[in-house]
């Protein structure tokens, strides 16, 4: 980062130079003005609120997380976790990794139906399915560290929501259709989260009680009280009593780890992402710099399309045999993310023809799913956060722990826990991903934040194992020039290895380019559904300008906001 900042001071020098030379306002030290892009209005709208209260985007960050698992149940939440990756104004950057970890007593057996095929029952939709929550250590750690305001302070709107309660939206409606049988079977979500047993009509105000207490706790105490003494211990035994093996152990044991961001330098640009146990950035290291050795600037729109798929072919494969928890095991991060080994990967790709994944080491066969939640903050003096939250699956294992209104993850399915049979996202992982006692699972979450002469962009996104692919293609778009709209909006593509498809959203490959990639021997599938929720916000710096974008795919009236926050200087 050093080389970095030195060099980035440099240019800012230069260029305010020129500036007072043509007389202009000093404009690019700051933006001056605030933007944040979430899944939700009423999470952005906490985010804005504490930066009005003089909070940075560290407290906005924890007031938008803690608003989005109350307003975006479905998504994430306090019995989750996530990738919080920050950079500060003077340069500083900075990645919490909230990971749930495996709870001491599982083992990949506990999953396994009689004939030893995985059961996605038990991996998904039960207490045994959920990793031990980081989300509430992120909170505290967050506010403690980065934030200017007490953690009640960023805190309040969310404690609000969850008591005042708010009307449900489209989305929320959707994902409890998706996932309805599973929230009737247990009588707490479905007495909180459905109306008499059905999805809730439009209009219809949730309010959650419960929860609300949790964050007034952890407002008033800190996470202490989640991880130890009587509320995790009441915790773990009721996680226990409904088919679950958390112990208040595994709750003490749990630790929020601070890791270096991953950094990726291409076309003079630097790129900070998410280090393991995500894959996704060390995805976007690789695939980048195989992508360099083919001047992608110069290829056509087929070529490209092609290339991509190629490229993820080889980098998702990588995944499946290197990664896993790096407190746990190798992970040959210095080899993957090398521009000498894309360089290699690069070498075995044509352009003119497609291979074949089952041509690689580790290609067999095996599906996909959908929910998680991503927001970018840039405040008014240039603090930036990207942060991806998940609980797996929409209302994750759809089990709420009776009297805490918190939501079970199911996030050890992200565990390889079946050799050669994929994940809800069809991932397959071997065994630097099994679980193992206080170990993280793999992840795709992805945030990023991309630096280049004259913009800095935060984004990420929901979307399982095709994080990895939209974050990559974002990547690409914010460095060709494009606007937070045009990144959010852009037909996506994806291919990961396993199964060996390359699958495209409606109007993303037309005719004549389908034809094309088929015969190149593509195996090409167009979805009618739409995927990925993105939120990026970019600040010009050469013009002093900020943008925020959320995806159109989703994107409900005000996600996205740009606003002068005048008190946020005054307050300081
Ligand atoms: O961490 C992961 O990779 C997954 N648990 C994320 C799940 C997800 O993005 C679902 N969203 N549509």
């Amino acid at each position: 980062m050093r080389a970095d900042r030195l060099g980035h001071g440099l240019r800012l020098k230069v260029g305010l130079c020129l500036l007072l030379l043509v007389l202009a306002p000093a404009r690019g030290a700051s933006p001056g003005e605030a933007a944040i892009a979430s899944a939700h209005p009423l999470a952005t709208e906490a985010g804005f609120e504490v930066l009005r209260a003089g909070g940075n985007a560290f407290d906005a960050a924890v007031a938008v997380s803690a608003a989005l698992a109350v307003v975006e149940p479905s998504s994430s939440g306090l019995g989750g976790g996530g990738f919080f990756l920050l950079r500060h104004a003077d340069g500083r950057s900075g990645f919490l990794d909230a990971r749930e970890t495996s709870p001491a007593g599982a083992r990949a057996e506990l999953f396994l139906a009689a004939d030893g095929r995985l059961d996605r029952e038990k991996a998904l939709n039960s207490a045994l399915a959920a990793g031990i929550p980081g989300l509430p250590a992120a909170l505290e750690h967050l506010a403690r560290e980065h934030g200017r305001l007490p953690l009640s302070r960023s805190l309040a709107p969310a404690i609000r929501l969850a008591r005042e309660g708010f009307a449900v939206d489209e989305k929320y409606r959707h994902l409890a259709q998706a996932r309805l049988a599973v929230l009737r079977r247990d009588p707490e979500a479905a007495r909180i989260f459905l109306e008499h047993g059905e999805v809730p009509k439009g209009g219809w105000v949730l309010r959650q009680p419960e929860l609300s207490v949790v964050l007034e706790r952890l407002a008033s105490e800190g996470a202490g009280f989640f991880y130890r003494g009587a509320f995790a211990e009441r915790m773990a035994s009721e996680v226990r009593r409904l088919g679950g093996i958390w112990t208040a152990q595994d709750l003490a044991s749990y630790r929020l780890r601070e890791r270096e961001p991953l950094l990726i330098r291409r076309e003079g640009a630097v790129i900070l992402t998410a280090p393991p146990p995500s894959a996704g950035g060390v995805a976007l290291a690789t695939g980048l710099a195989i992508l360099e050795r083919f001047r992608w600037r110069e290829l056509s729109p087929t070529d490209r399309v092609h290339l991509l798929a190629e490229t993820w072919r080889r980098v998702f494969r990588d995944r499946a045999a290197h990664l896993g928890d790096p407190d746990f095991v190798p992970v040959p991060l210095d080899l993957l993310s090398d521009p000498a080994y894309g360089a290699g990967l690069a070498a075995s790709i044509r352009l003119d023809r497609a291979s074949q994944s089952a041509w690689l080491p580790g290609g067999g066969e095996p599906v996909e799913g959908s929910d998680t939640t991503h927001f970018s903050i840039i405040d008014a003096e240039g603090n930036i956060a990207a942060v991806t939250q998940t609980i797996n699956l929409p209302f994750g294992a759809g089990i709420v722990v009776p009297g805490t209104g918190i939501l079970l993850n199911n996030e050890m399915d992200d565990f390889a826990l079946a050799e050669g049979q994929g994940n809800a996202y069809g991932l397959v992982g071997t065994s630097p991903n099994a679980p193992a006692p206080g170990k993280r699972m793999v992840s795709s979450m992805t945030p990023t934040i991309v630096i280049t002469g004259e913009r800095t962009a935060a984004l990420g996104t929901p979307g399982g194992s095709r994080i990895v692919s939209m974050v990559m293609l974002a990547v690409l778009d914010v460095l060709e020039g494009r606007s937070a709209a045009e990144v959010a909006a852009r037909p996506r593509v994806h291919h990961q290895f396993l199964p060996d498809v390359l699958i495209a959203e409606e109007g993303a490959i037309e005719e004549p380019m389908l034809a094309e990639l088929r015969r190149r021997g593509h195996r090409v599938a167009v979805e009618s559904r739409r995927w990925g929720n993105l939120q990026i916000a970019i600040w010009d710096r050469s013009v002093g300008r900020l943008e925020a974008a959320s995806d159109p795919r989703w994107a409900a009236e005000g996600a996205a906001r740009v606003e002068t926050v005048t008190d946020a200087e005054v307050k300081r």
